[in-house]
């Protein structure tokens, strides 16, 4: 993402907002992601509240784009998809944010010079003031569409409703608000009752977290800077629900040292990290992309341990020697509906008609991968959705076709809940993200 350096004279308020506007913008016409924010084209002071613009904007983005509707007498052309940020910037900071309104409209309104679209000034004072008179009677307008309410897309809403009566109200109160940030914790450095010892002696508080043996969630986020022996590979950032996947490989991997294990969509290498932490195995890592790649790279060499990265695609055979694995993760690419929080651009950028292509290829996935497994080993399937399109019916599918397999995911664990072959865990606030997970071992048919 190209963003602008920050100007020498150090940071301001039109300069973060226009700042946030560029970012934003590829988002607003679908072609980019928030992946690429460039927290250093503003000044150290400013980065906080760049990402809390950016981020706010997107997870609120649903209803900040009708009530922009409502304000502009046309909309803005394609080619002013940054403009259209700051207008959504503004209602952003005067709806949910704490800053004084008049800086709210004034530096937003003022970016647009900084944008060299000097024009769009007058049209964005107007539209940001009169939401101030008229808030509430605006708000209760677009509120009358329930998806507006909601602040999701309606695909994504009738999908959550449709496959979890029950949960979604809680699913989607979860995805309108940015979740924790959970450690893991190195255990060949620490365990974690001691290592939150040292995170109170630093003035960080925070929790042993339920499920996951390694994990710390912190009472409120901070730089990993402030982390003690983050650099050293101490401790990493890593929510609970992933983190359970070491656990769920552990009763494969932890009696046969030098097991041979694939991680077979590995980046940026969390879960790849975390095997490696705690097992004596002889880990292939495999993605097909390759910039992800470099991320598993600096994470493996920070934590101090090694694996056989190679950039390759799963659903072909010709990266592979031939000599069976004893256990493979699948992590595979997905919606990511369970993560919506941490990515809430996924509300503007994910399609339904993602959905189908995505089961596919994770459908694709599977079957090539299976025949990799020697018998007797196991292979974990893990997603960050909570479509079961992705999770249970796929697994079904897979087991419909595949005699051999057969199903070992815990039934006495405290966490997610069954779904099908799997266990489903929903995002909770201030609690785990959404994932699926099932367990399958390769036995004869
Ligand atoms: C959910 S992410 C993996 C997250 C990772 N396991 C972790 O814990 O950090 C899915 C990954 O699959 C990769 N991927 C997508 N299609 C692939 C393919 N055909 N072969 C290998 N990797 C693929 C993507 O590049 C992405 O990095």
């Amino acid at each position: 993402m190209s963003q602008k350096r920050p100007s020498q004279h150090g940071g301001s308020g039109q300069e973060v907002r226009a700042a946030a506007a560029r970012a934003l913008a590829p988002v607003l016409s679908d072609q980019g992601s928030l992946a690429g924010l460039d927290e250093h084209s503003v000044v150290a002071r400013d980065r906080g509240l760049l990402k809390e613009l950016c981020f706010g904007t997107c997870r609120r983005l649903p209803r900040l784009e009708a009530l922009a509707g409502v304000l502009l007498k046309q909309p803005f052309k394609k080619r002013d998809s940054d403009v259209q940020a700051l207008l959504l910037l503004g209602i952003y900071q005067l709806l949910y944010m704490r800053i004084p309104a008049h800086a709210a409209v004034g530096e937003t309104a003022g970016a647009a010079r900084l944008l060299n679209k000097e024009w769009a000034t007058r049209v964005l004072n107007g539209c940001l003031r009169r939401l101030q008179r008229e808030s509430e009677a605006l708000q209760a307008q677009v509120d009358r569409e329930e998806s507006v309410a909601l602040e999701h897309p309606p695909w994504l809403l009738n999908a959550l409703r449709q496959a979890w009566p029950e949960q979604w109200r809680d699913i989607i109160e979860a995805n309108n608000h940015p979740g924790p940030m959970t450690l893991r914790v190195n255990q060949r450095y620490n365990d974690r009752e001691a290592y939150l010892g040292m995170l109170t002696e630093q003035g960080l508080s925070g929790h042993l977290c339920p499920h996951a043996p390694d994990a710390i969630t912190l009472e409120t986020p901070c730089d990993v800077t402030a982390l003690p022996g983050f650099e050293e590979g101490h401790v990493s950032v890593q929510d609970e629900a992933a983190q359970l996947s070491a656990a769920l490989l552990g009763p494969a991997l932890a009696p046969r040292p030098g097991a041979r294990v694939l991680d077979a969509c590995c980046a940026p290498g969390g879960k790849t990290a975390h095997l490696l932490e705690q097992f004596d195995i002889a880990l292939t890592a495999i993605d097909s992309d390759n910039q992800r790649l470099a991320r598993v790279e600096d994470t493996l060499s920070r934590l101090g341990v090694e694996a056989v990265l190679e950039h390759a695609d799963a659903t072909q055979r010709d990266w592979w020697s031939g000599t069976p694995f004893d256990a493979i993760l699948l992590d595979a690419p997905c919606s990511g509906t369970g993560v919506i929080r941490r990515h809430p651009d996924i509300k503007k950028l994910r399609r339904k008609d993602d959905i189908r292509p995505l089961a596919k290829l994770q459908r694709q996935l599977l079957d090539n991968l299976w025949p990799m497994l020697r018998e007797g080993g196991t292979l974990l399937y893990a997603t960050c959705s909570v479509l079961p399109e992705e999770n249970s019916e796929q697994i079904e599918a897979f087991l419909a076709r595949t005699p051999n397999a057969h199903v070992t995911t815990p039934s006495d664990v405290a966490w997610g809940i069954p779904s099908g072959a799997g266990r489903q865990l929903f995002p909770a606030q201030s609690s785990h993200d959404g994932f699926f997970y099932a367990r399958l071992e390769k036995r004869t048919a």
